[in-house]
């Protein structure tokens, strides 16, 4: 199985990065193929210009790269953290740039002539891992939980993901070592689940 995992956060000792690697190792364990990419790390560019926004653009070589990578990917792992409940910017252009027109979807005409919508990747499930330091409770309450509804339905659904499972861990802010551990593990348990070894 081929899994894409992509991170978006600017700190190398994060606990994000720390969830990343978790989640790395228990695909690796398992036999998976891992398209591993530390977004802040690999300085991905995230602005899309104009020109690349046609669906036969010339594309950048990095990016065309991310884009075979996501159309053979059999399932995917995003790991950021919630800022303003929005990925960090670097992870949204990649969004913008990589999940493109005639790669996770596109708009074809039917036998009617007229506009037809179609999914085109082929990874039935994600897991989205997200941090914050606000209350599950108060998130909901308060801002109906924003990117519980983009990654499900505006993102990864839109794009013909079905299974997807989002987990957010916090208040990271106040967290103890003992909870972190607690979440780490929970992290390995949920790829493990998702991703078992191919038979
Ligand atoms: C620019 C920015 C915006 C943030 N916005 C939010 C927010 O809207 N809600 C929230 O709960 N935490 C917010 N945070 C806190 C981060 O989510 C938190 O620091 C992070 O999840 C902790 O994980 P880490 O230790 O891996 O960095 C924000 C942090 C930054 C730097």
């Amino acid at each position: 199985m081929h899994v894409s995992l992509i991170l978006g956060h600017p700190h190398p000792g994060s606990f994000n990065h720390a969830i990343a690697e978790a989640a790395r190792e228990v695909l690796v364990s398992a036999g998976h193929a891992v398209d591993f990419h530390d977004l802040y790390a690999e300085k991905f560019d995230p602005i899309l210009p104009y020109e690349e926004i046609p669906a036969d653009a010339q594309l950048d070589p990095v990016v065309e790269e991310h884009c075979r990578e996501v159309a053979v990917a059999d399932g995917f792992i995003f790991v950021h953290p919630d800022w303003w409940h929005m990925p960090p910017a670097i992870l949204k252009g990649w969004v913008d740039r990589v999940l493109r027109s005639g790669v996770a979807y596109a708009f074809r005409p039917d036998e009617t002539g007229k506009v037809s919508f179609v999914t085109l990747l082929k990874a039935q499930r994600a897991l989205v891992f997200t941090t914050s330091n606000t209350p599950a409770a108060m998130e909901q309450d308060l801002y109906g939980d924003p990117l519980e509804n983009l990654w499900t339905r505006c993102i990864l659904n839109y794009c013909g993901v079905k299974d997807v499972t989002r987990t957010n861990y916090s208040v990271v802010v106040i967290s103890t070592h003992a909870e972190r551990e607690a979440w780490l593990a929970d992290v390995r348990s949920r790829v493990a689940r998702a991703f078992p070894p191919d038979k």
